[in-house]
């Protein structure tokens, strides 16, 4: 059933976003509604296939469309221009025409993927993301921002391509392992620090149930995280302001991913860390009070990360922050808490307190 729409206000770009629990059999009705065509491409991997492939197919076929699926193996390695490529030849060799659409069956890296082959394909065709894990579900199915990975630099070339609709259903996480709920969670626990106090609130009294995936608590969830997106992408489309709030925690966590060669942790997991010691700075500097930042630090030391960063170098940390591509040509740049719920940009952060941060989630 869906439980909420949520718009994404774009002009002649919007969307919405359905948020609900056991949904499939209205998404083919949806589908239509939409206006989309007969000829659809899913594309998914193969955890995802395994589990929520074919309740999908059956509801299209059923509907009278006709889908084809594209299955890719599961990993970050798979959001390249080879494999778009790939994807590309496999479109083409099927005839696939102008008018059809992609749908994105996965979690932000087949979202990131599908949604760049959708955006180039033919000059660009229609994307309907179906997010299956609880980061792409709050965070990266909606913005429309879409792209591949190159050997010098995560998420380098890409565009932005807004899909047709959102379709967020609590069910799929069910087969979603713990670790990336955790992953999700960061994500889900920034929005609460940038933009919405109530929602902190209720994830610091709801935190458990969230990470055993109570249905009703996490569709609340998904829907308060999914409200804040979409005023933010509809202030900010192609990030020339305020969305680079969005990248709280994330400068110190791009860091910690980077040096740690995306392997010793998740991206979910370096923003929890990097939240933690950007919160130190804030309050360091003085734009947060000591009691905001203990209950934000609390919060994040309750969540079960199982992260070993003792064989990490501070000035390895440091080096990678400035690598991303939000901060080429300019300098380090941070989003700090100035209280719970707000934020505010700064980058003149001293490099010996920015040391000392990192320092303080080494030793933990
Ligand atoms: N476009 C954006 O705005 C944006 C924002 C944030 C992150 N991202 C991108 O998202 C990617 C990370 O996304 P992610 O965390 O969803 O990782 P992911 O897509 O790699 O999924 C994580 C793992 O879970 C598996 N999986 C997915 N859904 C499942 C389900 N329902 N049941 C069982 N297994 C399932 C996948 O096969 C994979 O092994 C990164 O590439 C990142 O750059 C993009
Ligand atoms: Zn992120």
């Amino acid at each position: 059933m869906i439980h909420r729409q949520i718009d994404v206000a774009l002009g002649e770009r919007s969307y919405p976003i359905y948020t609900g629990a056991d949904m499939v059999s209205s998404f083919a009705p949806i589908c239509r509604q939409h206006g989309i065509s007969d000829s659809i491409v899913i594309i998914i991997d193969r955890n995802v296939a395994l589990y929520h492939l074919q309740p999908l197919l059956r509801n299209l076929q059923h509907h009278k469309f006709q889908p084809t699926t594209i299955i890719l193996s599961s990993g970050e390695n798979q959001k390249s221009l080879h494999r778009a490529n790939t994807i590309f030849t496999e479109m083409l060799k099927k005839r696939i025409p102008r008018n059809s659409t992609v749908i994105a069956l996965g979690g932000g890296v087949v979202g990131d993927l599908a949604g760049f082959v959708a955006a180039t394909y033919q000059r660009g065709i229609k994307l309907v993301q179906v997010p299956t894990t609880l980061l792409s579900q709050v965070d990266s199915s909606i913005g429309g921002k879409v792209g591949v990975n190159h050997p010098l630099g995560k998420n380098m070339i890409g565009a932005f391509h807004q899909p047709a609709f959102v379709w967020t259903d609590v069910y799929y996480l069910k087969t979603l392992p713990p670790r990336e709920v955790i992953c999700g969670f960061g994500e889900v626990l920034k929005y609460g620090v940038i933009r919405d106090a109530e929602l902190f609130g209720f994830l610091e009294s709801h935190l458990e149930k969230i990470l055993r995936l109570d249905a009703e608590v996490v569709m609340y969830v998904q829907a308060q995280c999914a409200t804040v997106k979409a005023e933010i992408v509809s202030q900010d489309e192609k990030e020339s302001g305020i969305r680079i709030i969005l990248n709280c925690g994330h400068t110190i966590g791009h860091g910690l991913e980077f040096a740690g060669h995306y392997k010793l942790m998740k991206h979910g997991e370096a923003v929890l860390l990097g939240m933690i010691a950007e919160s130190f700075i804030a309050k360091e500097m003085k734009f947060l009070d000591a009691d905001s930042y203990e209950r934000i630090v609390a919060l994040i030391r309750r969540v079960p990360i199982k992260t070993k960063l003792s064989s990490l170098k501070i000035a390895n940390i440091v080096s990678a922050m400035g690598r991303d591509k939000k901060h080429v040509g300019t300098k380090l740049r941070f989003v700090l808490p100035i209280k719970i719920g707000e934020v505010k940009v700064v980058d003149d952060v001293p490099p010996k307190l920015i040391q000392k941060a990192i320092e303080k989630i080494l030793k933990k």
